[in-house]
């Protein structure tokens, strides 16, 4: 399963996001977690936690820095959809994350737009990007599930709330933590989902949900007993490279290195279950 169908595009182009179950198998889905869960045992600069100091929120840059998700991001069931979607051949990864939205203690993801922060802050020239979504649980309505607004990507850029960065010098706190940097207006919120509703990403593990970089999501808090974690990976156009990736954001928040993927087979690389094969 790559290919996407010309129903499912239309589907995608319309509401901005699809949802296709059933893309990686039970063990897939534990080697990926496996994977997840040795990266959130490393004490790292790409790590966040929540507010409570203690539960790990999220880990960003693992198509880089594990050779599970080097592999996950150029499977075809991945980059062929990615390709597909942005209409290139030529995609690289600027940026990843495995957030973990931790049973209990997972934290909110206030209303926002990537790409807003992906132009503010890399001046990434156009929304030549797309996000692949990973289910690593099954994300139910009561765990904290991704929620999208139906069609809202078609309005662009919106003006966002945005608040000061940080006088400490850690500037890019506010572009991972549960309180954002840039977050979308609650007048526009109201506007938008009172067209169109709003929509749960909620589908068994292995899932993998494609979203636009400017479509309105978010998420609310864990207070289910049961994980809720997702690897997001966004594939930009090679030919969209930020004019400043980053100035100054870290590698793991805005990838250099935009090396178009080619495909490779994954699956048959893959360490047996349970064993962490992080690289
Ligand atoms: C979430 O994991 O619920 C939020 C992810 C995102 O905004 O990219
Ligand atoms: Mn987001």
């Amino acid at each position: 399963m790559g290919e996407l169908s010309k129903d499912e595009l239309d589907q995608y182009a319309a509401d901005g996001f699809l949802l296709r179950k059933g893309v990686f198998d039970a063990e897939e889905v534990a080697a990926l977690v496996a994977a997840a869960e040795a990266l959130y045992a490393e004490d790292s600069p790409a790590r966040t936690v929540e507010r409570d100091g203690v539960t790990v929120r999220a880990v960003h840059g693992c198509h880089a820095s594990s050779d599970v998700f080097a592999g996950l991001v150029r499977d075809p069931r991945m980059l062929r959809p990615a390709q597909q979607i942005v209409g290139t051949d030529d995609l690289y990864i600027h940026q990843s994350k495995i957030n973990a939205k931790r049973a209990l203690d997972g934290d909110v993801w206030q209303w926002h737009q990537d790409y807003v922060f992906w132009h503010e802050e890399d001046g990434m020239p156009a929304p030549r990007v797309v996000n692949l979504a990973v289910l690593l649980d099954a994300a139910t309505d009561i765990n904290g599930p991704l929620l999208l607004v139906p069609g809202s990507h078609r309005r662009g850029l919106l003006a966002s709330e945005r608040r000061a960065d940080e006088a400490d010098g850690s500037f890019w706190d506010s572009h991972l933590a549960a309180d954002l940097k840039y977050t979308v207006r609650v007048a526009d919120l109201v506007a938008l989902s009172a067209a169109s509703g709003i929509a749960s990403a909620v589908g068994p593990a292995g899932s993998v949900l494609l979203f636009d970089s400017q479509i309105v999501h978010g998420s609310g808090v864990n207070m289910s007993p049961i994980d809720r974690r997702m690897a997001i990976f966004s594939y930009n156009a090679a030919a969209n490279v930020p004019v400043a990736p980053g100035a100054g954001r870290p590698e793991f928040l805005a990838s250099r290195d935009a090396t178009p993927l080619r495909p490779a087979s994954w699956r048959g690389r893959l360490a047996p279950a349970g064993t962490p094969g992080v690289g």
